[in-house]
């Protein structure tokens, strides 16, 4: 089947109920669009599983703060529904913001600590646009199970966390991080930063992975293995940390003393943007 673009919310439920009462498992890969090769991996890791896969492509005012880039997030749709087709996706749901949050819209979802803490603490209400409108696509979009990267490891468990207490009956898949050739996981805000801070963004990977050597090599101590990845990344010219954080995954429980799975997360802001990553390591 070519790739359907619906717009209407209400065209999208009834889609969703005829393809469910035919028996076909739905994947839903929430997207901001843009769409790079992070992206498109989700869609594959979708395509696998499902009978068909729904893109939503909807930038979100609700989880931007008022100083955020939500006027200038890049803003790419018939690329993206190019990009789509060519990987094999079956619908892209575009809704328009009105069809979203009609006037008087006031209802939302709060995730409560897990959302509060890290990137939460740094943009105040993030996670509850992000819980509100991914509770809203689950509705429309009635899927089996809806794939999100490990790249935002933070949203990923508070969409899992929303997905259990609140009875959502369906799966939450996670995708491993997909990265440029250099090792930057990969983000639409690369459009913001010229080859050069691609390049420095490089000792982002790099200290996640000198991480993992010192843990390998026995380090249990958060603040020991802090240090460390500080000075790698602090070498490298104009890129500035904004934190470092060892969480247990996937409660995020922060860890002094590291056991168990834990999620190490690094967020530097190079040229004016932030760059996220993480790894999950198991000890
Ligand atoms: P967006 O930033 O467009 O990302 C959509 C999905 O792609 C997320 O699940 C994100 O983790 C994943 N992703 C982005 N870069 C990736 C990479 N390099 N490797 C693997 N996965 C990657 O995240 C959002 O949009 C929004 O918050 C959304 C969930 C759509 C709600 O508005």
């Amino acid at each position: 089947m070519p790739l359907l673009i619906v717009k209407s919310p209400r065209k999208m439920q009834t889609l969703s109920d005829s393809l469910r009462s035919d028996g076909k498992i739905i994947g839903l890969v929430p997207t901001m669009g843009s769409l790079h090769g992070g992206h498109l991996k989700l869609v594959e890791i979708a395509l696998r599983k499902a009978d068909i896969v729904v893109v939503s492509i909807f930038v979100n005012p609700a989880q931007f703060g008022p100083n955020e880039d939500f006027r200038k997030y890049p803003r790419s749709l018939k690329k993206d529904c190019l990009k789509l087709g060519a990987v094999g996706a079956n619908v892209v749901f575009n809704p328009s913001m009105s069809a979203i949050y009609p006037e008087g819209f006031d209802t939302y979802i709060d995730p409560g600590r897990t959302g509060e803490i890290l990137e939460g603490a740094r943009r105040p209400g993030h996670f509850r646009g992000v819980a509100t409108i991914c509770a809203k696509l689950f509705n429309i979009v009635k899927p089996h199970f809806a794939v999100f990267g490990q790249k935002d490891g933070q949203q990923l468990a508070v969409i899992r966390k929303i997905a259990r207490e609140l009875d959502f009956d369906l799966e939450i898949v996670k995708a491993p991080i997909v990265r440029t050739e250099g090792g930057v996981a990969m983000s639409s805000r690369h459009a913001y930063l010229s080859a050069s801070d691609l390049k420095k963004a490089e000792v982002i990977k790099q200290s996640l992975d000198l991480a993992a050597s010192l843990i390998k090599k026995g380090a249990r101590n958060a603040g020991a293995i802090e240090k460390q990845m500080r000075s790698l990344i602090l070498s490298v010219p104009d890129v500035k940390i904004d934190y470092i954080s060892f969480n247990r995954w996937d409660d995020l429980k922060e860890l002094i003393r590291l056991s168990g799975e834990v999620m190490i997360s690094v967020v530097v802001v190079i040229a004016g943007v932030r760059l996220l990553d993480n790894k999950i390591i198991k000890i």
